[in-house]
């Protein structure tokens, strides 16, 4: 019989039969850890003397009648799952301690219950005090919410047997623990276990089950990663620390669009929607500046404009400094090497500092001419036009590429204020919104171009 597996990542959740300092899996450095409760070797399958029952097969056209969905009222969230709470369904909200989850999912339960759900929270973090502490400081206290402070999952399975809500919201998964697993709670096997017996049950009965998973860099609690796959849908909440921008994204989302996302603004009072995030983005841009680039992006199904910063200096160093925030470092590197290859703009002995403003997180391509853009702009000390949006993918030939939605941008430009675009070439019949296109071939021309002879 196979050796029992016997230790952990606690990022993704791998197994591996010895320790290492770094999983072979997601990479993670000094997070595989010893995991007591998964000892038990392999159960056997198969036809043995106990069989099973056999199961109802049906075919594709068969029409299962859809779900009901709930409505919060909140535009932002109501998007993000893919227009409204599915009965039945399990969801996972990760992000880093301190983000505001709890805060996001407390208004959620209120306006969930609201809208007639029967809704129980349960945390095991905060004593009920707390948690009725944070209602009053929302102007929730009215709501229809049952509370309670545990984490003993037998517990909370009973009293949710007995009693099934609608939603329940478990905050977190990594303080639940369960007696059938021997691990401590917050470990691998037990977010496992636990994530697991609330999803059978959440599916069985009909109740949705959120539940609340912290991403953690390293040490012994297991992060969100470890039960995306058992999940519908996953949701990420993210921002700056120091940015009171929030944006809530679905990752994977069995009941809508994936990469969609809701913004929501932090207040004194709790978070509060934000129906129109290109202004937002923007609200504080100044004049025009050297290395700064408005970018006409796409977050899921929805444009978002937003500012994209650099500033090129002198290095100091013998390896010159690069730096990122909101965007792929890997990609800048990428872009800076066709820079300096394909268009003669050399980033030796400089320092490169790149940031997207509001602590916004772009994944996009299509970001890259933008990121060319605000480099090349930084480096020469020249400042782009006002009221110029810029996008488009650049290839490592050096040409730009078009990308998906380029009408979207245009129109989400053009109600912005803005009057032109540089962009690559549009497909045929792309309408241009009344914007003044700049379409370009490649990023030497683009260079050349947008800032002449240097
Ligand atoms: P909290 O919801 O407790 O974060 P998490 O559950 O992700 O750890 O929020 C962290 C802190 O931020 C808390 O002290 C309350 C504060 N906060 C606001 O003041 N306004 C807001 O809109 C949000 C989201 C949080
Ligand atoms: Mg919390």
């Amino acid at each position: 019989m196979a050796k029992d597996l016997t230790f952990n990542c606690t990022a993704c959740g791998a197994s591996t039969a010895k320790w290492s300092g770094r999983c072979d899996a997601c990479g993670a450095w000094n997070s595989i850890v010893e995991d007591a409760g998964l000892t038990s070797g392999p159960k056997k399958h198969g036809l043995g003397k106990q069989r099973g029952k056999s199961i109802p097969l049906t075919d594709l056209a068969t029409q299962e009648a859809e779900p009901p969905r709930t409505q919060s009222g909140v535009t932002e969230l109501d998007r993000v799952l893919g227009g409204g709470l599915t009965k039945g369904s399990a969801l996972l909200v990760g992000g880093d301690p301190g983000i505001g989850k709890s805060t996001l999912l407390l208004q959620a339960a209120a306006r969930f219950a609201r809208n007639g759900l029967r809704v129980v929270y349960i945390s095991g973090e905060e004593s009920n005090a707390q948690v009725q502490m944070r209602a009053r400081r929302l102007g929730l206290e009215k709501s229809p919410v049952q509370l309670a402070a545990e984490t003993n999952l037998r517990d909370i399975m009973t009293t949710l047997d007995n009693d099934t809500p609608d939603l329940c919201v478990i905050d977190s998964i990594q303080t639940m623990w369960s007696d059938s697993v021997e691990s401590a709670p917050g470990s691998v096997s037990q977010v496992r276990s636990c994530a697991h017996d609330l999803t059978s049950f959440a599916k069985k009965r009909g109740m949705s089950v959120i539940m609340v998973g912290h991403v953690t860099k390293e040490g012994a609690i297991a992060g969100p990663r470890v039960v995306e796959h058992m999940v519908d849908t996953v949701l990420y909440f993210e921002g700056e620390r120091g940015h009171q921008f929030r944006i809530l994204r679905s990752v994977k989302n069995r009941f809508g669009p994936a990469d969609e996302i809701g913004v929501f603004e932090m207040t004194g009072r709790g978070l509060a929607e934000v129906k129109n995030p290109s202004a937002l983005f923007l609200s504080e841009r100044g004049e025009p500046a050297p290395g700064s680039v408005v970018f006409a992006g796409i977050e899921g199904t929805r444009p978002v404009l937003c500012e994209i910063q650099a500033l090129v200096a002198p290095s100091p160093h013998s390896q010159p400094r690069r730096s990122v925030v909101g965007w792929d470092g890997g990609r800048l590197a990428m872009i800076m090497a066709v820079l300096e290859s394909r268009c003669d703009v050399p980033f030796t002995g400089l320092d490169v500092y790149l940031n997207v403003a509001g602590g916004l997180r772009i994944n996009e391509p299509a970001a890259d001419l933008a990121v060319a853009a605000a480099l090349v702009s930084a480096r020469e000390d020249a400042a782009l036009p006002k009221e110029a949006v810029i996008f488009g993918e650049i290839s490592l030939s050096g040409a730009l590429r078009p990308v998906i939605q380029t009408e979207n941008r245009l129109k989400e430009a053009q109600k912005l204020g803005f009057t032109s675009a540089i962009m690559p070439r549009a497909p045929k019949g792309t309408q241009g919104a009344g914007l003044d296109l700049r379409e370009m071939q490649d990023l030497a021309g683009f260079v050349e171009q947008v800032f002449g002879a240097r």
